[in-house]
Parts: C-alpha cells; sequence; structure tokens
C-alpha cells in the first residue's frame, strides 16, 4: 500500500473493521514460516515499533535492518537494497523514506511493500488508526467535523487524512499559519481561523511543526497563542469533541502540555489503534498477495 487513495471506501471500511476486530482481542497466525523486514530511512518510534508488533502478534518473522549499518551508507540505492532483501527471502518490506513517492522507484520489485511514510507525501497507515480511533468515538464519518490545524502544508498526515476523510463523507477545515496552506492546491481553499474552528467541530487534529523539512521557526508561545490549543480554546469546543495528534507532540507549541492527557485527547489512544490498524493492514496486504492465515 502506497497511498490511502489507492484503497477505495468500501476497501478502507472494511481494514477499519479488521482492525477494530483486533482492538477486541481477535488473534490469526500466518500459515508457515514469513519474513517480513521494517526499513526506515527516516526516525519513528511509534510507527516502526507498532508495525513490529502488530507483525509479531501475526506470527510474521522480523528480520532486523538498521540503516546505520546497511550498505545504504556505501551507496547502495533503495532498489537495489529492496531487491536484496527479497533475493535473501524477505517477502514484505515496510519502508519510510524521505523522498516524496520513493515507492516509483520500486517498480521492479515483486514482493509487497508497504508505505511508512514517504517525505511531505502520505502516510498511510498513520490514516488508518486515526479513522479507527474517529469511528470507535463517533461510530461513522458521515458530516463529523474535522479540522487538520498546524504545519499542513509539510504534512504527509494532513494529506493523507484529508483525501480519506472526505471520501468517507466527513467535512474537512484547514488552520494554521497562511504561509503554510497553498490555497487552491489544499482542500479547495477551506481555511478556517483557529478561534473560528474550534467551538464547531468535533475532531481538532494538530500537526507538529516539521522543522526537519523546513527552516521557518515561531517562538513557542507565539505560535501557541496564534495557532495552538490553548486551555482557553479547549474550554470553548462542543461537549464530545475530540483531541488528536499524530505525535511525536511538541508539548506546549501546538498543544498545551496539560492537555496532551487530558479527558478528551485520544493521542495516546491512537497510539494503540496504531497495532490494531496496523496488523489488518498487513493482513489485508498478505491476504492480497496469496498469504494464509489461520
Ligand atoms: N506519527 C508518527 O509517524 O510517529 P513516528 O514518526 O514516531 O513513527
Amino acid at each position: 500500500m502506497n497511498t490511502i487513495s489507492e484503497l477505495s471506501k468500501e476497501q478502507i471500511l472494511r481494514t477499519l473493521d479488521d482492525a477494530l476486530e483486533f482492538a477486541k482481542g481477535k488473534t490469526m497466525k500466518i500459515a508457515g514460516q514469513v519474513f517480513v523486514s521494517n526499513l526506515f530511512f527516516e526516525d519513528s518510534t511509534r510507527t516502526k515499533i507498532s508495525f513490529d508488533i502488530a507483525e509479531r502478534k501475526l506470527g510474521l518473522e522480523v528480520i532486523p535492518f538498521d540503516t546505520a549499518t546497511s550498505s545504504v551508507n556505501k551507496g547502495e540505492t533503495l532498489y537495489d537494497t529492496v531487491k536484496t532483501l527479497e533475493s535473501i527471502g524477505v517477502q514484505l518490506a515496510v519502508i519510510r523514506h524521505s523522498k516524496n513517492e520513493f515507492y516509483r522507484d520500486l517498480k521492479g520489485i515483486s514482493i509487497p511493500v508497504i508505505n511508512a511514510g514517504d517525505g511531505t507525501g502520505n502516510h498511510p497507515s498513520q490514516t488508518m488508526l486515526d479513522l479507527m480511533t474517529i469511528r470507535q468515538e463517533f461510530g461513522d464519518f458521515k458530516n463529523l467535523k474535522i479540522a487538520i490545524a498546524g504545519d499542513i502544508k509539510h504534512s504527509r498526515v494532513a494529506n493523507s487524512l484529508s483525501d480519506a476523510l472526505r471520501m468517507l463523507g466527513a467535512k474537512v477545515y484547514v488552520s494554521g499559519p497562511r504561509e503554510w496552506f497553498d490555497v487552491g492546491s489544499f482542500m479547495n481553499g477551506s481555511y478556517v481561523d483557529m478561534d473560528d474552528l474550534i467551538p464547531e467541530v468535533d475532531v481538532i487534529m494538530l500537526l507538529r511543526i516539521q522543522h526537519e523539512r523546513h527552516a521557518q521557526s515561531f517562538s513557542t508561545e507565539e505560535y501557541l497563542q496564534r495557532y495552538g490549543l490553548t486551555k482557553a480554546r479547549e474550554q470553548k469546543m462542543k461537549p464530545n469533541a475530540i483531541i488528536m495528534h499524530p505525535a511525536p507532540v511538541n508539548r506546549g507549541v501546538e498543544i498545551d502540555s496539560d492537555l496532551v492527557e487530558c479527558p478528551r485527547s485520544r493521542i495516546f489512544t491512537q497510539m494503540e489503534n496504531g497495532v490494531y490498524a496496523r496488523m489488518a493492514i498487513l493482513k489485508n496486504t498478505l491476504e492480497k498477495n496469496g498469504f494464509k492465515f489461520s
């Protein structure tokens, strides 16, 4: 799976059904010995560890791959690295890479590849866990008002999630610094100021400033007051509205530190759901490629 958009609405909903079943305790094991590897060329805590746990829960054998000690450092290309793993016996690869659409370089690869985040492009497994969290909370997506706020322009999370939410019938709004918002190229220009947005939405998804992708900076306090979720703004949210964030969180920047674990926050639920969503993605990808589960 390279992007969420390659899945139909029905495929997304079926994957969410599987993820919710796994969350309720359903177990499945792969038939026979199947080797998988997680290739993370960009830093990760949540995505890498939760793929690792999801794979082990499904009975897959996880072959360690460390970019710091691999032959990538001798100039080997991504294609040759994945082709090598495929030749040696790895049967599925999960890849995170700083290059947008890195998967286009892997046309000659036969094993399934799951995109764990490509540059500022897409982050489909994050989208699946975000959708799972919203569905757990509200049951359906139709007419939900969902705000994505922050570093929209550089966020692969925003790209993936907005496409999927609109496909599922939710209304998507964006907010944050205007210089990080390309009018006309993102969500039909539906920019809304944070103070107008907060009382209206069912979900506020806050985004981290992607310091690794650009040099623009704000002072912490200025950013929080102008664009972030302060305690005063949280008080104006609808009674059942929830707070989400893909994390890592910059506490005190996009969200007041005290709100990270407040009753409305689903930030750590998202992380827990990441294991189940990734189990569902792995199951569906492997089944599509002829592997069997018992
Ligand atoms: N949300 C997310 O992708 O976190 P990591 O970078 O820690 O994987």
